[in-house]
């Protein structure tokens, strides 16, 4: 099937996700009705729970004039085990795009083979794209282009994570990562990103000159069983005003949320003059109506 999916990142050129996040920010300003997918209809599927994600594509689309269809496995034929390439062959000759949050990456590449519409990834285990284009948005909406500055990651080698390296390496910027031993990204992906990534286990090092230092929860959806154990390992790698003081001067704190205040982050740093988490959640809105307008309307 021939159609344009969303399922990492370099599922664009790096001109066509500058343009993205340029084409979210004027979606951002637009004041007054723009429909221009009217009567378009946009699946969701969900395995995993979610806020964010969620809510931004239902009012995303509706803003634009189409409608969204949201489905758990609870509530369909996939939590009793019909096959996903049957439900993306037959899902997709009834909507015109479909949001897929799931356990597995290789299930979102499975539903994409067998799907005539768009397929966007609403999160896996190895990538959160759409969150990536927010983030980005935030940054050039405050900074102008990333080109040649320094992110921080700090925690985990997870969805995120593998995101940032593969924005770093699109994008042009230097990601520096630390995690706890153990707990890093793929070393495909690394070694891919070449240049672009430094991963040690030292979160000053990180934070030192960073002009953005970004984290995430340490343990994602699904590795509940695994939280005392990562308490443990990640108890180095809380984002902390003291670490921020290494930043540059005016560097940014982002958070994909939901965030855990004293975990990963601290309330002052979540809630400090660093943080641009709010509207980093707030531009998953409109990065995602520029994501929508530019898969369905070309
Ligand atoms: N950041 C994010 O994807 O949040 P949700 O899990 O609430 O969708
Ligand atoms: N890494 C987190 C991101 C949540 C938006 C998770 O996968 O649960």
């Amino acid at each position: 099937m021939n159609a344009r999916h969303f399922l990492t990142l370099t599922d664009l050129s790096p001109d066509e996700l500058r343009a993205l996040i340029q084409r979210a920010g004027e979606l951002k300003r637009l004041k007054g009705p723009y429909e221009p997918l009217k009567n378009r209809l946009l699946g969701m599927i969900f395995e995993k729970a979610s806020t964010r994600t969620r809510v931004s594509f239902e009012a995303g689309i509706v803003q634009l004039g189409g409608a969204a269809l949201f489905l758990s496995p609870r509530d369909s034929q996939l939590g009793r085990g019909e096959p996903i390439e049957d439900t993306a062959r037959v899902l997709s000759r009834m909507v015109d795009a479909i949001v897929l949050r799931t356990h597995c990456h290789r299930t979102v590449q499975r539903f994409a083979e067998f799907s005539r519409v768009p397929v966007i990834n609403g999160l896996t285990d190895r990538f959160h794209p759409c969150q990536l284009l927010a983030d980005l948005q935030t940054w050039f909406e405050h900074r102008g282009d990333i080109r040649g500055h320094k992110v921080a990651w700090i925690g985990d080698g997870n969805n995120m994570c593998q995101s940032y390296i593969k924005a770093a390496r699109l994008l042009d910027f230097h990601l520096h990562i630390a995690c706890p031993q153990g707990y890093e990204p793929e070393a495909e992906l690394l070694a891919w990103a070449g240049d672009r990534v430094t991963l040690d286990h030292d979160p000053e090092a990180a934070a030192t000159g960073a002009d953005l230092v970004v984290t995430d929860v340490w343990a994602s959806m699904g590795q509940e069983q695994e939280r005392q154990q990562r308490l443990a390992a990640f108890r180095r790698f809380q984002v902390t005003p003291e670490l921020m003081a290494l930043a540059h001067d005016g560097a940014l704190f982002m958070h994909c949320l939901p965030a855990h205040r004293g975990e990963e982050v601290s309330a002052e740093v979540l809630e400090g003059p660093w943080s641009v988490v709010w509207e980093e959640a707030e531009n998953r809105l409109h990065a995602q109506k520029a994501l929508l307008e530019f898969l369905l309307s070309g």
